[in-house]
């Protein structure tokens, strides 16, 4: 059994070697340069994760105090601030906040970031309109801790959005467990932790093993029960979630069969 600080040296190992996002742009542009930011931020919102613009409200932090737990290069936290919100950013891994650093330098626009746990926010109590989070909350295993923080740093009526990575998913059934976990033998040799964390890009599922996790609406409902007004929606699928069985479904079915299908769950609560 790996204990809370291990699976959180996972964490800062997996992305302290492989930048999230980091290999879509790498080979092409120098990174930590303008160019490859910018490259990066493209790539998310129009090629790899357009969902986001969609389902995330980043208008609605127009003259508000957001914080980002988990912000990685910066790209969304950047976002946020360029909607015109006054923004704070909390992450783990000090490659990440190195980048992020550098992704608003580059771009000449103010943040306040640390390295810092989701599990110990270092700000007072009701100091925020908005925390997001964008596939973060399900790489700790103190996710429940995580959300109360999160909870007590929220002003009264202000808004919890986070995204994680949902079970009932076409990526994670038929793409992870089926296809590369039984029909390719991959679950019998690295376990389920294992091939999950191999969904992360540099990890192997045995020297490089991040901690993954999926959700279901249920599992979520209970652990947002002390906030009101929670919402979900579901993000993100492409019809290469469906692995060998991609064929199946047409290019044009794919936004139709998201919400079904996706694999990011996003919740909205209000404190
Ligand atoms: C998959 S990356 C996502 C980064 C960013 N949100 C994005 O969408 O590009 C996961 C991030 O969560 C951070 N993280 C994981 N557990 C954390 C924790 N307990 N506290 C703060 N950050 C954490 C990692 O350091 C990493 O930057």
């Amino acid at each position: 059994m790996n204990s809370e600080k291990q699976l959180k040296d996972h964490t800062i190992q997996q992305w302290n070697t492989t930048p999230c996002g980091s290999a879509n742009v790498e080979p092409l542009l120098e990174p930590g340069s303008l160019e490859f930011f910018d490259a990066f931020r493209k790539i998310q919102y129009e090629s790899t994760d357009p969902w986001m613009k969609e389902l995330i409200p980043f208008a609605l932090g127009k003259d508000k105090k957001v914080l980002e737990i988990g912000f990685g290069m910066g790209t969304d936290l950047l976002t946020w601030r360029l909607e015109g919100a006054e923004v704070y950013g909390i992450d783990l891994t000090p490659e990440h906040y190195r980048l992020a650093t550098l992704n608003f330098k580059t771009h000449n626009q103010p943040a306040h970031l640390q390295i810092a746990d989701a599990a110990h926010i270092p700000f007072p109590s009701e100091s925020f309109d908005i925390c997001y989070s964008h596939g973060v909350l399900h790489h700790t295993p103190d996710t429940v801790r995580c959300i109360s923080e999160a909870y007590r740093v929220l002003k009264p009526g202000g808004q919890l959005i986070f995204s994680m990575y949902r079970t009932y998913s076409a990526f994670h059934l038929v793409a992870k467990l089926l296809v590369e976990g039984v029909c390719q033998g991959k679950l019998k040799q690295l376990g389920y932790r294992g091939l999950l964390a191999t969904l992360e890009k540099g990890a192997d599922g045995i020297h490089i093993k991040p901690l993954v996790k999926t959700y279901t609406i249920r599992a979520l409902q209970r652990m947002l029960s002390d906030f009101s007004q929670v919402r979900f929606k579901v993000g993100h699928f492409k019809r290469e979630h469906l692995s060998k069985f991609g064929w199946l479904c047409p290019k044009f079915l794919e936004k139709p069969l998201e919400r079904w299908l996706g694999w990011y769950l996003v919740a909205y609560a209000t404190k």
